[in-house]
């Protein structure tokens, strides 16, 4: 039987997996629940359905923080159990993963040492930047472009990338992600109304309302516990106070897009300009986002069409194209270029 070959986008919110046998992506929540401190309870989806609703003897982790691996040994697990469950698990396969550029050696190095050292027994594992990834399920021409901007908004960070002529030029990773509009927008909500609302609640404002439309009058009616009477009831929240939690993490995220443009080589820059910024993530789902990144920078913005999978599905074509096997490498090769 052939060994089969898995593409995997290991994110703080999402596990994005491809299957070349099946020839499927899929994804599952990046959660654990424990029992009793140590005894693994549920995985992914299911452990996420039990989050801020668990009893207190169950602790629901994720087991990534801020893009790289926190818990590497809950990590390890949760991801031998995902490829396990109802899904064949077959040993002796290949491994292609997406890493984040701007983390250090170590943390990169978890990445491939999380696979190789699991019961996976994988015949082979390869990394990939996370945003030449990106670039490729974006379709851009990785190899001869003269400049393209790409922001991966995701669940706990976000990541600018300047790449050109094949290569990363400019990378940062940005600790802001949609975790932290969620805790943003559950500070103002308890200081506003003296209401606590979880953090699914908050998600599900942000979602439901966007940013930068000319929708101004919204409510939402929400779940949540009345901080002076200590009585859980529900009330409604506006659109306005959801964007205005929005505002500061978001110019953040815009003026480190900025100051990245300002430190970019002019000709780069130049290209960058007529090609464009090209948003990636979960995050960019946003209704509204494309404009406000277009409106705050002043450059063309488009956002892939489905962003959170985009990574994923540039490893599958990376996998699937002996053309463009070259931007995978051996962590344990001498050509491995970020080691030297
Ligand atoms: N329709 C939507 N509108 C707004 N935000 C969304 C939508 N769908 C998903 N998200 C957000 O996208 C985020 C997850 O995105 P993604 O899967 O890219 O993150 P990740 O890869 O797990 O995290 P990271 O890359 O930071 O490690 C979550 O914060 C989620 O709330
Ligand atoms: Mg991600």
């Amino acid at each position: 039987m052939a060994r089969n070959v898995y593409g995997l986008d290991l994110g703080s919110y999402e596990i994005k997996v491809y299957d070349k046998k099946k020839d499927t992506i899929w994804k599952e929540k990046d959660v654990i629940a424990l029992r009793n401190e140590k005894e693994i309870f549920a995985v992914g989806d299911e452990a996420f359905s039990m989050y801020e609703k668990a009893p207190s003897n169950i602790e629901v982790v994720f087991p990534m923080k801020e893009g790289v691996i926190s818990r590497f040994h809950d990590m390890q697990f949760l991801l031998q159990n995902l490829l396990k469950k109802d899904r064949q698990f077959a040993r002796g396969s290949e491994y292609v993963v997406a890493v984040p550029t701007d983390v250090t050696e170590v943390e990169k190095k978890a990445f491939f040492d999380l696979v190789i050292h699991s019961t996976a027994k994988a015949k082979e594992v390869n990394i990939v930047e996370r945003s030449i990834a990106d670039a490729i399920g974006l379709n851009l021409d990785v190899q001869n472009t003269r400049g393209v901007f790409i922001v991966n908004f995701g669940g706990e960070t976000t990541e600018l990338s300047v790449i050109a002529g094949g290569g990363m030029v400019m990378n940062r990773l940005l600790k802001v992600g949609g975790a932290t509009f969620d805790q943003s927008v559950i500070n103002l909500v308890r200081h506003s109304h003296d209401f606590l609302i979880g953090r699914h609640t908050a998600e599900v404002l942000r979602k439901s309302f966007g940013i930068f439309t000319n929708e101004v009058e919204a409510m939402l009616t929400v779940a949540g516990r009345d901080l002076i009477t200590g009585v859980p009831m529900r009330k409604g929240i506006s659109i306005n106070l959801v964007r205005l939690a929005m505002k500061d993490p978001l110019f953040q995220c815009v003026s480190a897009i900025q100051s990245l443009l300002d430190r970019t080589p002019p000709e780069v820059r130049k290209a960058i300009n007529e090609n464009g910024i090209f948003l990636t993530g979960g995050v960019a789902h946003t209704a509204g986002l494309e404009m406000y990144v277009e409106e705050m920078v002043g450059i063309t913005t488009r956002t892939s069409v489905e962003p959170d999978i985009c990574a994923v599905s540039g490893l599958k074509k990376i996998i699937e194209s002996k053309e463009l096997r070259k931007f995978a490498f051996s962590m344990i090769d001498e050509n491995y270029r970020w080691m030297r």
